[in-house]
């Protein structure tokens, strides 16, 4: 097969997969026209909407979302990784409830706000913590905060990050993006890098990165990557900021404390608050204690929203009660036992594709070969990405259609062989096409 047949093959299986969907999906083509009238395209969360049109979920229990058509899926996405505990975990129902109860909205202190700050602070190694409504928020602040500790004005995100909304890398920086005046490294080129960094030294405020990229490929950093930033940013100065938004779920003192590197900020998101929203940035006492209200010349730090009692008590709770480090420790062993499993299936069938990632986070690719830094995925056919999600929402799986996967506690052993099986079919289904 040319390129050019093999491309117009991927197209038409493509428009067949699209129109078999739209098919099935009825009652979501509906809601999806009535959405477009208020939203615009329907939509208010980019990474959500998919083609032909987005599912629309109507209710979610255990490892399943059932759609408007009532079709059900197993969720491998689990929420871009907050979703861990699963959909309606009864010990998070009951501290929902009880906080509830005790009323939402105080406009004051509380204690249900310090017992989810000692939680995080003893398990992720901060000095101190403050909480936030989103992981964009988190990461904004850390930001902020490292600029008006160093006194400096830049800050160093790598090529390909992503931080939230309005701090998005991929391929330069976004136009939505908050106006840092940035200067991009470039993730796990360990020489690159350090000699941008020793370029404009006397400039940069911080370097922030994930230890391993999550929305950006499930790309782990190469160690000694991470070891280089931690010196050089140590003896110029400058913060470290690692966005463990959703890094934190792959060992229980999150990715950082696995690899044996403290930064000097952490923020944190998704997952921690239990499901509800949440953000939080911490670490130095130093850095931190610029935020303290007690001093004269405190950096001020507001938000409607950033002791809810309905985060801080299920939070508290879910980081206690439910993802305890042993708990932790198991997720993430499945998830490798998973990983391997589909790049097994990969070898077997001799198909470019490759699952990439660590413990519970995996990204699916359709490309061969070693994926190491976010440029390894430009070149990639996105068609195939897209028809590789039809494939498994036909089968009942649920992923995000860039690939992404976060396991939840839910999702069993059995679980994990379903999407292995769900794959596989893909795989001979459109063998022509992948290899
Ligand atoms: C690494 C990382 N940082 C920050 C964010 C932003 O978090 P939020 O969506 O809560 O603003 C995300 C969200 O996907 C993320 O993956």
């Amino acid at each position: 097969m040319t390129a050019a047949e093999r491309s117009t093959r991927i197209d038409e299986a493509l428009a067949e997969a699209s129109a078999a969907f739209a098919a099935r999906h009825p009652k979501s083509l509906a809601l999806h026209e009535r959405a477009t009238a208020v939203m615009p395209g329907g939509n208010t969360r980019t990474v959500l909407f998919t083609s032909p049109f987005p599912l629309r979920v109507e209710h979610a229990a255990g490892a399943e979302i059932t759609d408007a058509d009532g079709l059900t899926y197993l969720d491998f996405l689990g929420e871009y990784s907050a979703g861990l505990y699963g959909h309606s975990h009864p010990v998070i129902l009951e501290a929902a409830r009880s906080a509830l109860d005790s009323g939402l909205n105080f406009g004051a202190h509380h204690g249900a706000e310090i017992a989810l700050a000692e939680v995080v602070t003893r398990r992720f190694g901060l000095d101190l913590v403050r909480f936030t409504n989103s992981g964009t928020e988190a990461n904004m602040m850390a930001l902020s905060a490292a600029r008006c500790f160093t006194g400096r004005g830049r800050i160093m995100p790598m090529q390909g990050g992503y931080h939230g909304g309005t701090l998005y890398f991929s391929h330069g920086a976004s136009p939505v993006n908050a106006p840092f005046d940035c200067v991009l490294g470039h993730y796990n080129d360990i020489e690159g890098t350090r000699r941008l960094i020793a370029a404009h030294a006397d400039e940069l405020a911080a370097v922030i990165l994930e230890p391993m990229l999550g929305g950006g490929g499930c790309i782990p950093a190469d160690p000694a990557f991470i070891a280089m930033l931690r010196e050089e940013t140590a003896r110029r100065g400058i913060v470290l900021v690692f966005d463990e938004v959703m890094t934190s779920r792959l060992h229980p003192g999150g990715l950082s404390a696995r690899l044996g590197i403290e930064p000097d900020l952490k923020t944190l998101g998704k997952y921690v608050g239990g499901g509800m929203s949440f953000g939080a940035f911490g670490g130095r006492r130093e850095i931190m204690e610029l935020f303290d209200p007690r001093r004269p010349d405190a950096l001020p730090h507001a938000g409607t929203f950033n002791n809810n009692t309905l985060t801080m008590t299920v939070g508290g709770v879910a980081m206690t009660r439910i993802f305890t480090p042993a708990v932790c420790e198991q997720l993430n062993a499945r998830g490798d036992r998973l990983r391997e499993a589909l790049n097994e299936l990969f070898m077997r069938y001799q198909v470019r594709m490759s699952a990439t990632g660590q413990g519970s986070m995996i990204a699916l690719h359709p490309a061969a070969g070693a994926i190491t830094r976010p440029e390894d995925l430009d070149g990639i056919d996105k068609r195939l990405r897209q028809l590789l999600f039809l494939d498994l929402l036909e089968q009942g799986i649920y992923i995000a259609e860039r690939g992404f996967m976060a396991l939840s506690l839910v999702v069993s052993d059995a679980g994990c062989d379903r999407l292995v099986r769900a794959v596989e079919s893909h795989i001979t289904r459109r063998r022509a096409l992948l290899v």
